[in-house]
């Protein structure tokens, strides 16, 4: 099958290219946009990322240059418009666990390197100042870590930081799962959630339910110091809430690989650019808080397992197989 692969990073290229498949794959570096649509015209699949644009202007777009498959080589669905892929026809298939572990390991990566300070610290090392005020973190051991989501990717969490940190793992998720009970996860509801953590991990999708799961409100609730950190989407916490909590000393750290308005400046190189954005210059200023352009899922590992489960999501719609990765408008609206 032909695909027009977008938002093309020398990463991507090398993991599809180290596998032996059927399909002829081009890879372009622009992400799917309006603008840049008209690229994948005669394309019959278009594989695409977290950040490129699928909201009905573009599947209208796809389908009307012949596409039928949109191929996502991510988890997460919320950026496509499964009402315009219900009128075109469209079929979109995706990877929804290529490694939790990847993800997981990157949230206690944030968590441990907001916690013990390492940015400001390795900030002085490199201006010949080894002072140790202000580098004070806490042991993690017997605090109470409230886990929001505990799908693929906040399970491996909550056993990582139960099983390995020693810490109270409590959890709110509508549907509990038994393998975290059996951990000994606590489900409790996301009032008592935000009143007992001392640190709180984002796992769950972004959906209407979860947009600004995270505001003035929920802040207020919280204890004082707390750490957040958020790998799920920029969009379940509101940046300027999160900024004034900062402010105010109520967020005591926050760890945040995603950001509510990422799109169009994550994964790119904007070096010769001024930034625009004030909301996220802000967060850049605060010595509490440590950010990562989206690259939880980045690790060796997962890159190859993206490119297999892509490519094999492909072959089961040429070959006219049932493919167990599909996304059907009908699920979205299950969801
Ligand atoms: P999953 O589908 O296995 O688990 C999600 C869990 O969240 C489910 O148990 C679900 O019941 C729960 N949930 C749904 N709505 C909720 C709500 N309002 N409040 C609390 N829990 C809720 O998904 P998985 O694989 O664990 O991924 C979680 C999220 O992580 C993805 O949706 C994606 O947004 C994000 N992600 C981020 C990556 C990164 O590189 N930063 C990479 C991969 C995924």
């Amino acid at each position: 099958m032909k695909v027009a692969l977008f938002s093309t990073k020398p990463y991507d290229r090398e993991s599809f290219e180290a596998i032996d498949h059927p399909h002829e794959v081009d890879f372009f570096p622009q992400r799917l946009t309006e603008d840049s649509v008209e690229l994948a015209r005669g394309y019959p699949a278009v594989c695409a990322f977290a950040n490129d644009v699928l909201g009905a202007a573009v599947i209208h777009a796809l389908s009307e240059g012949g596409t039928e498959v949109v191929a996502l080589r991510c988890a997460g669905c919320n950026h496509v418009d499964f009402d315009a892929v219900a009128e075109t026809g469209m079929r979109v298939v995706h990877v929804p666990a290529y490694s939790p572990n990847a993800v997981a390991e990157h949230a206690v990566t944030l968590l441990m390197a907001t916690n013990r300070h390492l940015l400001r610290s390795n900030r002085r090392l490199r201006d010949n100042n080894y002072g140790l005020h202000g580098l004070a973190g806490f042991d993690l051991v017997d605090k109470t870590v409230g886990v929001i989501g505990t799908g693929k990717i906040g399970t491996v969490f909550a056993r990582i930081l139960g099983a390995g940190f020693g810490t109270r793992v409590i959890a709110f998720d509508p549907y509990p799962n038994d393998h975290c009970r059996e951990m000994g996860v606590e489900y409790v509801g996301i009032e008592e959630l935000f009143q007992r953590s001392d640190v709180i991990s984002l796992h769950c999708p972004l959906t209407d339910d979860s947009h600004h799961l995270i505001d003035a409100q929920a802040i207020a609730r919280m204890k004082t110091g707390v750490v957040i950190v958020n790998t799920s989407r920029g969009p379940v916490i509101d940046t300027q809430a999160a900024i004034e909590g900062v402010k105010s000393g109520r967020i005591g750290g926050l760890g945040l690989d995603v950001y509510e308005h990422e799109g169009g400046l994550f994964f790119e190189d904007h070096s010769d650019e001024v930034l625009t954005d004030d909301l996220f210059a802000r967060l850049l200023g605060f010595q509490n808080v440590v950010i990562t352009g989206h690259q939880a899922f980045l690790t060796h590992e997962a890159l190859d397992q993206i490119a297999r489960q892509t490519l094999g999501n492909l072959t089961c719609i040429e070959t006219g197989t049932a493919c167990e990765r599909e996304i059907t408008p009908a699920d979205e609206q299950a969801d």
